[in-house]
């Protein structure tokens, strides 16, 4: 029997997150595969129309992850990315998707277990909650 794997867009920031996930693979921990990572140059680059337009296109979850609070190199960009973030959970749980489909972490390029470990409670969080059927895709129209 085929087992269901969600889709999860994965936006990472190029200076802590994503070198949590190479470190996490070149040490071998192990979490779904699952991901699709986007690396980004901060998680404030993360625009909302970024999060509307995976959701449009297949995606059954977002997560977004930049660097702890204090770390950012755009000084507190990260700070206006979860500020967004909490904004966009209100915006995606008015038009009827649920909130807990985006997720948000701040992780550093050391903290391979924490990358892992992220990404086994979120892939679980996903599994439990199904797969989107909000957008569903039209059928191309028979001339
Ligand atoms: Fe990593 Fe801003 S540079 S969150």
């Amino acid at each position: 029997m085929n087992e269901w794997k969600p889709n999860i867009i994965t936006f990472l920031c190029n200076w802590c997150s994503y070198g949590a996930a190479d470190l996490a693979g070149i040490s071998r921990f192990q979490y779904p595969p699952y991901f699709r990572i986007i690396r980004v140059p901060c998680s404030s680059r993360v625009d909302p129309r970024f999060v509307i337009a995976a959701f449009r296109n297949g995606a059954d979850a977002v997560w977004i992850s930049g660097c702890h609070p204090g770390d950012c190199h755009y000084i507190e960009a990260n700070y206006y990315a979860r500020r967004r973030f909490l904004l966009l959970r209100g915006i995606l749980e008015f038009i009827g998707i649920e909130p807990e489909r985006l997720f948000f972490s701040w992780i550093s390029s050391a903290e391979a277990t924490k990358f892992a470990e992220t990404a086994n409670m979120i892939a679980e969080k996903v599994k439990k909650i199904g797969p989107l059927r909000f957008f569903i895709k039209k059928e191309p129209e028979i001339p």
